[in-house]
């Protein structure tokens, strides 16, 4: 069974006598442990393809398949909770609560689901030590850069233990060698954890990293290719990129 099933699935916004198409009956599997990339022209339906998958948005027309389970069935209640344990996003914008510590900010999904201190903090300090920031647990995110407020936003998402990370144009704020050691964090994360990413990117070389590439153009699915990555398997480790 993959873990997301896409079905037909459209997304129609009304406001007033207009009716914006956002996506149109498209339909894709997602296997657990995939890493896949979206893009598309701005406009194309790709942050609301994401809203939809993240549970944050319904589809107007099809259905959407969770391990099995159609998201149309689940009660509010319900969505918030796989949204919660299942799902980890990680924005452009990074989106850190500025007040708080970078370990605070990652045990704030944690708060949410209730676990106590003490899980919190050892889960918090973990995750950032698996993105490589421990060492900046106690600064805000004013103290930190561009590169280490994505990490410290990804060790949240991953704070979880989600099944899946939803990121949207994870490197749109960032420089050229940042956005590669993002990429590489995250594809090292995918390999290490089997969590399935999906990003949205706007950028050729950051779509390379992921093993799957969905172009989406005004709200249709137009390509879907698999990535051809060399391994060290191959015993030849020219071309790699991750
Ligand atoms: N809340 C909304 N209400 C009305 N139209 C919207 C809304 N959100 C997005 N759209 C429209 O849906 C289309 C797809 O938008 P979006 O998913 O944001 O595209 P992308 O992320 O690829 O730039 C665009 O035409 C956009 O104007
Ligand atoms: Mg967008």
């Amino acid at each position: 069974m993959p873990l997301l099933d896409v079905r037909n699935l459209s997304r129609v916004y009304v406001s007033g006598q207009q009716r914006v198409f956002a996506l149109r009956n498209i339909s894709f599997e997602v296997d657990s442990g995939e890493f896949m990339s979206i893009m598309g022209p701005s406009g194309s339906g790709k942050s609301t393809l994401m809203n939809v998958l993240g549970c944050l948005d319904r589809p107007t027309d099809g259905d959407y398949l969770i391990n099995g389970r159609s998201v149309l069935e689940l009660r509010t209640g319900e969505l918030a909770d796989l949204r919660g344990g299942e799902i980890g996003f990680v924005f452009q914008t990074f989106n850190l609560i500025p007040s708080l510590s970078a370990q605070s900010n990652v045990e704030v999904p944690m708060m949410y689901r209730g676990h106590p201190a003490r899980v919190r903090r050892t889960r918090a300090l973990e995750a950032l030590e698996r993105v490589g920031i421990e060492h900046r647990a106690d600064h805000l995110p004013s103290q930190l850069s561009g590169g280490e407020q994505q990490r410290v936003a990804l060790a949240r998402a991953l704070s979880t233990d989600p099944a899946l990370i939803l990121a949207d144009e994870p490197t749109g704020n960032l420089d050229s060698e940042t956005s590669k050691s993002i990429m590489q964090l995250l594809s090292r994360i995918n390999e290490s954890t089997g969590v399935t990413i999906i990003q949205v990117t706007h950028d050729d070389d950051m779509a390379t990293y992921g093993e799957r590439l969905v172009s989406l153009y005004d709200g249709e699915i137009t390509e879907d290719e698999h990535l051809n990555h060399p391994t060290a398997a191959d015993g030849s480790s020219e071309g790699v990129t991750v």
